[in-house]
């Protein structure tokens, strides 16, 4: 592959770990960025090697802080362009703000979509993501993209536990065609989840359509954010008689009393990839179990350069 001298990866602040394993993985060595802040707290930032007519990729998710790191992305992207840069690629493990891609009240935004166009007119000519939200954020993305899935890195770990009696848990109906396709991996059935959302905080379970009794539950979501999710449908799986309780994420995004409530909850396993640091986590929630997903991201910037 011709190019592939040319790749320069540098890091934003908000995942450096992912950064380096995902350099490591493409035997290469992160560029050298200077990243401060000005005394107003405004960002800084400066290529300190040359750049010009190099294909450069920022890896940087727009995890909490959203705003502060959405915002170092497009300066960073800003000095790859006034640098000359050929092609600029955001690696954005975690997409941020892509939870609202449709307008479900008059007078609001779609912020997937402005953060798509953000990116593009700071310079952004392709973008590398997993597992976002919803097709809809897909669509926003106007550029060349790679779209990832972390579910081969799931599938893998559970395999490995050999668990009997194995059940995927759909949270909701939307997520039944995702199960079916996750059980068919994992050879295990499928029951799904009639919940409704009361508030952001706040999810009512109405039903369960499945056997569950005795059964070790899987359930598999995109994101876990405040876990009201995940810990009351564990909570009526636990009722309705499962043996263990395992959840698995692409994001542990875990805002407010997620871990409070995931310490609390009947669940015996959370797994989670590392497209967001999960270090401070670790130590605060023990069933916590973080799967790296650098090499599926070191592959697919292979492909991209
Ligand atoms: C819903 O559409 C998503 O797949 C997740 O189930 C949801 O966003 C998780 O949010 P929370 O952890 O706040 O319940």
């Amino acid at each position: 592959m011709g190019a592939r001298n040319k790749i320069k990866i540098f890091s934003g602040t908000s995942n450096p770990e992912i950064a380096k394993k995902i350099s490591a993985c493409l035997g290469s060595k992160l560029g050298k960025l200077t990243i401060s802040r000005f005394p107003d707290n405004e960002t800084y930032c400066r290529f300190e090697e040359e750049i010009k007519g190099e294909h450069i990729f920022i890896i940087q998710p727009t995890c909490n802080p959203a705003n502060e790191n959405l915002m170092e992305l497009l300066v960073i992207s800003d000095a790859a362009k006034r640098s000359g840069a050929r092609t600029i690629t955001a690696v954005l493990p975690y997409y941020g703000y892509a939870r609202q891609d449709r307008q479900s009240k008059p007078g609001e935004p779609i912020t997937a979509a402005l953060v798509a166009k953000l990116l593009k007119a700071s310079g952004v000519n392709s973008v590398i993501v997993m597992d976002l939200h919803s097709k809809a954020v897909e669509g926003a993305l106007k550029m060349k993209k790679i779209h990832l899935h972390a579910l081969p890195v799931i599938v893998k770990y559970f395999r490995r536990k050999k668990l009997k009696d194995l059940c995927v848990v759909a949270p909701d109906r939307g997520a039944l065609r995702n199960a079916r396709k996750q059980a068919r991996l994992l050879k295990a059935g499928v029951a799904w989840i009639d919940k409704r959302r009361l508030a952001a905080s706040k999810v009512l379970v109405q039903k369960i359509v499945g056997n569950v009794k005795e059964k070790n539950c899987v359930i598999i979501d995109d994101i876990i954010s405040t876990a009201s999710t995940i810990c009351e449908v564990s909570r009526f799986l636990k009722n309705a008689g499962a043996k263990n309780i395992y959840v698995a994420a692409t994001h542990g995004v875990f805002a407010g009393q997620a871990i409070k409530k995931l310490s609390r909850a009947s669940i015996k396993e959370v797994v989670v990839t590392d497209t967001i640091p999960q270090q401070n986590t670790k130590k605060r929630l023990k069933k916590l179990k973080v799967l790296s997903v650098a090499e599926l991201f070191a592959r697919a910037i292979e492909r991209i350069a």
